[in-house]
């Protein structure tokens, strides 16, 4: 590991963060013995994307570790294919209806938790809700002591920066399981199923060969679908919470929507803040590696196999040829505008573009239509929200906290 590579390990955002106002498009970390570029240039994205087909995805070291070596993420060919269009169909369109009132139950309670005149952590709020979302999607029921040993092996898992680092280099490639939680995990998985059950679950048990391969795979989902999405509904209020004007608007909107958020056409504004936070603060820094297995040309360059393309969305999101003023928030950009996803791909592309993308937006747009509509909420300190890493996921760090002065049933 060079130096580089080092400080995009240890301070992926600060690094980012240095090159996103110049980046060339194409940022080399490494030379030997293989090339690692990350990649921001749109031509070069729609290249990748296109012939995603070609490349290998290898597993991260850091997510593999946790994941599993038969997560779906790292498979290539029909093993991949078969995971895609066992889960895709009813991640999609109308079958997603299904999962409805499973996100209102958990939300709707989550607000009936709340206390007026307590301080919570909005971030860790955000994450309770994802992982019981998740949790009853993958596995068709709620089981709390399930979900809160899951969410604190992820927390000692995935610590971020240097003692990430350390861990890596002294571990190597070893899974790093709970046989517990695992226990837990596939029964839990083997007992999903029954009439109208819409249980992810019962998809994986059938194209899984074996349990350990059950098992990374509900690790997977469950991990895929939970930080991401926390992290993008924290990143949503926080920054419709600094902007009152745009609050009242969205409020507005949400308030006086038939439904309740899950059709975006009835909450455009909505929607459009929800793509600007995606934009300006992805919870995934960047797509999965992409190993190029045959000699190719890149952009006019010869592409030797072995060389590692990463998509790099936080540097393609804050490129200021394509977003002018890219550290603003200007949901403006998104509101009945839909943006090329060579320049915009927070849920990455190509044949291994995010599975829950659907899922996720759905969410998020329930999420803060509940919490609009019930409760007001105000922040400590609304100035500016440090961002914090864990895997390769990125969040508002634990001081974003927020008193609840009003609560309706
Ligand atoms: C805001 C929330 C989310 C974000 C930002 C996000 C982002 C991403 C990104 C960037 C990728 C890599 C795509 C690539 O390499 O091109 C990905 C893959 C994936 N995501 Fe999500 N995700 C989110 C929510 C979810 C949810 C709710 C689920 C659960 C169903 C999920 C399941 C997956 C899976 C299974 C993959 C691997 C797909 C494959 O390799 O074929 N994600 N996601």
């Amino acid at each position: 590991m060079n130096l580089r590579e080092l400080h995009l390990a240890a301070r992926p955002l600060a690094f980012l963060d240095r090159h996103a106002a110049r980046s060339p498009g194409v940022l080399e970390l490494r030379s030997t013995p293989h090339r690692r570029l990350l990649v921001s240039d749109p031509a070069a994205i729609r290249w990748i994307f296109r012939g995603d087909a070609r490349f290998a995805h290898p597993g991260s070291r850091t997510l593999a570790a946790v994941l599993g070596g038969r997560s779906l993420v790292w498979a290539d060919g029909p093993r991949h294919a078969a995971y895609r269009r066992g889960l895709l169909p009813v991640l999609r369109g109308t079958r997603l209806d299904g999962y409805r009132d499973t996100i209102d139950g958990v939300v709707q309670a989550a607000v009936d938790e709340l206390v007026v005149g307590s301080v919570v952590a909005l971030t860790q709020w955000m994450r309770r809700i994802s992982l019981r979302v998740m949790v009853r999607v993958v596995l068709g029921t709620g089981d709390e002591a399930l979900a809160t040993r899951f969410d604190s092996w992820i927390h000692r898992e995935l610590v971020s920066g240097w003692r990430n680092l350390v861990r890596r280099r002294s571990r190597g490639r070893r899974t790093r399981s709970d046989p517990w939680l695992d226990e837990k995990l596939v029964k839990a998985a083997s007992a999903a199923g029954g009439t109208g059950s819409t249980a992810l679950a019962t998809l994986l048990r059938e194209v899984a060969r074996d349990e350990r391969e059950l098992r990374d795979n509900l690790v997977t989902l469950l991990f895929a679908g939970y930080e991401t999405t926390a992290s993008a509904a924290a990143w949503v209020l926080y920054h419709l919470h600094r902007d009152p004007a745009l609050l009242a608007e969205v409020r507005a909107e949400a308030e006086a929507a038939a439904d309740d958020g899950a059709d975006a056409e009835a909450v455009p504004l909505l929607d459009a803040v929800v793509h600007e936070a995606l934009r300006l603060n992805p919870p995934a820094l960047w797509a999965g590696n992409r190993v190029v297995v045959d000699e190719d040309e890149f952009l006019g360059v010869r592409v030797t196999p072995g060389t590692v393309l990463t998509p790099a969305i936080h540097l393609a999101h804050r490129d200021p040829r394509q977003f002018p003023d890219p550290l603003r928030f200007d949901a403006g950009r998104f509101h009945r505008t839909t943006i090329p996803g060579d320049r915009y791909f927070p849920f990455g592309g190509g044949l291994r573009r995010c599975l829950g993308a659907e899922l996720a937006t759905l969410e998020l747009r329930m999420v803060v239509v509940a919490v609009l509509r019930r409760t007001r909420l105000r922040f400590l300190d609304v100035s500016e929200a440090a961002a914090s890493v864990r895997g390769h996921t990125s969040a508002p760090g634990h001081g974003l906290r927020v008193v609840v002065t009003a609560c309706h049933p």
